[in-house]
């Protein structure tokens, strides 16, 4: 059984008060459920973040890590001192870092064997732009991704994986991928996790969707069997949207 999962990424919104401002709140209307659930916030905002949602089941994560453990990396964030103020969830592979910060299939599969020597479970994502979608390539460019990204990544750490599925024209745009369209591309994944792993590793890899996720599309989306969760970007920014994401 694979227990859903909902996580938020902030990506670069939010000042610290009103970060104390969105957790009181979120805290207040957060009821436990079975669906896990994650706040992932800019690196400045995780400490505070950690320490409201201290006792809850309210997990915290980073959007990006460097791959290296320390040195001369200006700017840079390692996995060790996320694990050491206690981050639970790192998102890695993005595509808007993979647009903007010269991602790669090849960063993404370091940080995740980085990520992998913590306690941190990472959230790979993968999808592909509007011009593939419209080549039909799609299937083919997220299975390159997973192929690269996995490289060297053994069976036991992808049963701890999440994999997001974001199809990139559907980030931020308002536009989502219809139900089906996620159900088959999140169905193609895991189809690529049973042929590069085992069937029982791709039963049990979460596969979450995200795309302008709202309210009013949650549970449509959450219904589908081979969607066992989602990232959700702009709706994450309000309490009571995400909340009642969650609630889907
Ligand atoms: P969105 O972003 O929900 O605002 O489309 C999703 C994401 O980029 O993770």
């Amino acid at each position: 059984m694979r227990i859903p999962f909902i996580a938020g990424n902030w990506k670069m919104f939010k000042s610290r008060i009103e970060t104390v401002v969105f957790a009181r709140e979120f805290k207040e209307l957060y009821k436990d459920t079975d669906v896990r659930t994650a706040i992932c916030a800019p690196y400045v905002h995780l400490d505070t973040l950690k320490a409201v949602f201290e006792g809850t089941q309210i997990k915290v994560g980073a959007q990006n890590v460097h791959f290296e453990d320390q040195g001369a990396f200006t700017g840079e964030v390692s996995a060790l001192m996320l694990e050491e103020i206690g981050v639970d969830y790192c998102i890695v592979g993005h595509s808007e870092r993979r647009q903007y910060f010269a991602e790669t299939d090849e960063t993404v599969n370091k940080k995740l064997h980085k990520l992998f020597e913590t306690s941190i479970v990472p959230i790979m994502c993968v999808g592909e732009v509007l011009e593939q979608r419209e080549a039909g390539t799609e299937a083919e460019v997220v299975k390159k991704q997973l192929h690269r990204g996995l490289a060297g990544i053994r069976e036991e750490q992808i049963k701890k994986l999440v994999i997001a599925y974001e199809p990139v024209w559907a980030i931020g745009t308002g536009l989502t991928a219809s139900p089906l369209q996620a159900e088959e591309m999140c169905g193609i994944i895991r189809n690529t996790i049973d042929d590069l792993y085992s069937p029982e590793a791709g039963d049990s890899v979460i596969i979450q969707y995200g795309g302008s996720v709202k309210p009013a599309n949650a549970s449509e989306i959450m219904n589908m069997p081979q969607i066992d969760g989602c990232l959700v970007g702009g709706a994450s920014l309000e309490p009571v949207d995400f909340m009642q994401i969650i609630d889907f």
